[in-house]
């Protein structure tokens, strides 16, 4: 199956892009996360991304698309897509990308959060710097911030300031909420609660993902 995750900064797309890739053995990719990995290989792409991606714009297409060709080539038998697309003009493209291999997508899911609980995850996030795992502050209660995977200290991410939240916020309403409807006139966009516990969250998809006439698995 291919599937899009859609949603605001913050909505969970990450924590939940991780567990469905795990539960339906797809191949994840999530743009956010290769761009981080390309800043800190200070490639020619990298370096074109970072100043974007410091102030919470979007990185241009050109970057994204050249990031982006392969991977939905390698991917295209089944994947989780996030952060990806992120306006009418990437949605086109990877229209076209899929077509090209005589495929199409399957489900887009819409996380739905209200403003207070994004910019509170956001707030709360910390990340591991070697090994990507994504947590929230409020899990290290009198505890040092210390991956639970790797033992590498933790650290904020370098856009979850609240200039750079402000902006991606904005981007997100301009170029990508418009995602939505393009979704709904291709009849395959579903939208979720993103609201309650990472794992609450995660039985609605699997149920959505398993309910009858969604996407026969
Ligand atoms: P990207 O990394 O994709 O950032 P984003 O879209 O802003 O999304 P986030 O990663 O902030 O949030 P998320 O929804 O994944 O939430 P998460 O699961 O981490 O992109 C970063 C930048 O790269 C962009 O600003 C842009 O510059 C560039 N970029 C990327 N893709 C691009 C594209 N296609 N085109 C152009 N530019 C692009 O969760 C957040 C926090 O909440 C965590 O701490 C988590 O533990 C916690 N949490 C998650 N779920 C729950 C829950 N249910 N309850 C409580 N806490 C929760």
């Amino acid at each position: 199956m291919r599937v899009v995750l859609l949603g605001p900064p913050g909505a969970g797309k990450g924590t939940q892009a991780e567990r469905i890739k795990d539960k339906f053995r797809l191949t994840r990719i999530a743009t956010g996360d290769l761009l981080r990995e390309t800043v800190r290989r200070g490639t020619s792409l990298g370096r074109q991304a970072q100043d974007f991606m410091l102030r919470g714009r979007l990185v241009p297409d050109r970057v994204i698309l050249a990031l982006m060709r392969d991977k939905i080539r390698e991917g295209v038998s089944g994947f989780i897509l996030d952060g990806f697309p992120r306006s009418i003009t990437q949605a086109e493209k990877l229209d076209k990308l899929l077509e090209a291999e005589n495929k199409k997508l399957d489900l887009v899911i819409n996380l739905e959060v209200n403003h207070n609980e994004m910019i509170s995850r956001l707030k709360g996030r910390v990340i591991c710097p070697e090994c990507g795992r994504t947590y929230n502050k409020d899990e290290f209660v009198d505890q040092p911030l210390i991956c639970k995977d790797c033992g590498t200290h933790l650290s904020q991410r370098s856009d979850d300031n609240p200039d750079a939240i402000e902006e991606r916020l904005k981007v997100y309403l301009r170029h990508t909420l418009p995602l939505v409807d393009y979704y709904k006139g291709k009849g395959i966009l579903r939208s979720i609660s993103g609201k309650g516990s990472p794992q609450g969250v995660f039985q609605r998809i699997v149920d959505l993902l398993y309910s009858p006439g969604s996407i026969g698995i």
